[in-house]
């Protein structure tokens, strides 16, 4: 009763749902310094069609040799595209939005006014420039992030649409005023054509490099895609396709930042583990399948003799955040599905001497595999630690809300926690998997493991509820606190101390 006690206590506390517009980053025109405009003629809402630009030409950036160094570069840029384009005439910047490498947005012409950026299509289009130059790299994450996040405001808005039902172009695919151009750059162009213009179906799918494919600071155009559920495919002739994945979603993966402010249960469940089961060697090699945001993997590396820790995880988002935020000498992380032995690469194998699966494994469904491909990473002797969530403990996967099916029907929930009455059965696929099990059973969670304020609560479930998504925002609070009383009306028979998950500990044979 105590959760329906705190989802009482968080209805009047209930604030609109996080819009994405409040979480840009916006520069206004006053604040960058711009001219006022000759002129402005109206932009009639909502536009179809989304076009990508960047700002710099390759001698341009040749000569611009390590970027922009700071904020004030890239706002003196903007101050001088404006310059450019006034003293050809034109009635202010050409675009309708700029955003530079720390993610902030520059206020161009604004959602309402008609931009001048590519001849074709200025009346019906909202031009969004990335400064710098992008063939052969991406804008950085805080960048794109900010262009999917400032598209999502604008359909929000309803200034772009109708609905989802719009058109992304690169500049080069609509043709400019001098004829051909190569502007967005070809590695901005692709990544903007797959992640921009689908919140949620197709979620992050880029090109990579052959070679390296799961290493994100490689990415570059090239035969394979990958998706946040990693499929893995190749393109015939190298013209990209798109594969729209819907239905297949874990977690909420696309989120970052979101997920590593609201790791507290996860990171105290983690540290108990290896508290409890882990005796650190002098050379030991870590591999921690499912690191997300790699706060773990990180404080790992930091044990006495750990020699070297490899984080792995299937949302690109993570392992981005991952590399960004918690890499070391000794960490590194990689992109790659559990369950899918094609993305383990060859030198893994018996590389390791630990390997650790904290909170992850109730997110797969073929576990089995996902134990061999782990197995065979392990060196003999080798020891891996693992926990999964019990059906009992895994509420939300049983969520189905009347109120709420209508906007829910192309929705499923792909959690797979593990039966109750089979315990044991943990420890029989582990040994199916070539391990000898030191320790299976069921187990509660650490005490304290979650907030117990209601905003905190409901952050969390934010990271855990992909089908937010599909709920309209000014929504998202009311679903949530639906959410809270259904879940505690199925947690009613949980009692302080009932077990909340299967752990194990084995030892590779
Ligand atoms: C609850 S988080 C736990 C992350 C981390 N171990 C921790 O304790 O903070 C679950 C993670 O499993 C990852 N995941 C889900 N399915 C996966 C799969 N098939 N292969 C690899 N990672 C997966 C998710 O992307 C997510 O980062
Ligand atoms: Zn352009």
């Amino acid at each position: 009763m105590k959760l329906l006690y705190l989802v009482l206590l968080l209805v009047p506390a209930c604030v609109q749902g996080e819009s994405d517009c409040n979480r840009l980053n916006m520069t206004s025109r006053a604040d960058w310094g711009a001219e006022p405009p000759r002129a402005r003629t109206p932009l009639t809402h909502p536009t179809t069609k989304v076009v990508i630009h960047h700002s710099d030409s390759y001698w341009r950036h040749l000569s611009n040799w390590g970027g922009y160094s700071d904020r004030e570069e890239y706002m003196a840029r903007v101050r001088e595209i404006q310059q450019e384009h006034m003293g050809k005439g034109w009635d202010d910047i050409g675009y309708n939005f700029l955003i530079d490498g720390y993610g902030n947005v520059y206020v161009g012409r604004g959602w309402d006014n008609t931009g001048a950026h590519t001849p074709c299509c200025n009346s019906v289009s909202i031009g969004i420039n990335f400064l710098g130059y992008f063939e052969d790299e991406l804008p950085t994450r805080a960048a794109l992030e900010a262009g999917k996040t400032l598209i999502s405001c604008g359909n929000e808005l309803e200034k772009i649409g109708p609905g989802w039902d719009f058109s992304l172009f690169c500049h080069s695919d609509l043709g400019a005023a001098s004829g051909e151009t190569d502007c967005p750059g070809a590695a901005l162009c692709d990544y903007a054509s797959r992640n921009f213009q689908y919140p949620w179906d197709v979620l992050q799918l880029v090109t990579v490099n052959e070679a390296d494919w799961s290493h994100l600071g490689q990415v570059r155009t090239s035969a394979f895609l990958i998706s946040p559920q990693l499929l893995l495919q190749e393109e015939p002739g190298n013209t990209h396709t798109t594969t729209r994945i819907r239905n297949k979603v874990t977690m909420d993966i696309e989120n970052a930042d979101q997920y590593a402010k609201n790791r507290e249960g996860q990171q105290k469940v983690a540290v108990d583990l290896i508290n409890r089961y882990i005796t650190w060697q002098e050379g030991d090699v870590v591999l921690d399948v499912g690191c997300g945001t790699g706060e773990i993997t990180k404080l790992m590396s930091q044990q006495p003799g750990v020699k070297s820790v490899v984080g792995i995880d299937l949302s690109l988002d993570f392992i981005s955040f991952a590399s960004e935020n918690n890499a070391g000498a000794n960490v590194s992380f990689h992109a790659a599905d559990a369950s899918d032995p094609a993305h383990f690469k060859p030198e893994w194998k018996g590389a390791f001497t630990k390997a650790t699966c904290f909170t992850v494994l109730h997110w797969i469904q073929d576990k089995k595999t996902a134990f061999k491909n782990i197995s065979s990473c392990l060196e003999s002797g080798g020891e891996l630690v693992i926990n999964c969530l019990l059906e009992s403990a895994a509420q939300i996967g049983q969520l189905d809300l009347p109120k709420w099916r209508g906007y829910l029907k192309d929705f499923t929930y792909s959690i797979y926690p593990w039966p109750n009455d089979d315990i044991g059965g943990m420890g029989r696929l582990l040994e199916e998997a070539g391990f000898e099990v030191l320790t299976c059973n069921g187990q509660p969670a650490p005490p304290k493991s979650f907030p117990t304020d209601p905003e905190g609560l409901k952050a969390v479930m934010r990271t855990m509820l992909p089908q937010l998504k599909y709920i309209p925002t000014d929504k998202q609070d009311d679903y949530l606190t639906d959410a809270y009383c259904a879940i505690a009306e199925m947690r009613k028979n949980f009692k302080e101390g009932d077990p909340e998950a299967v752990v194990a500990h084995a030892r590779k044979v």
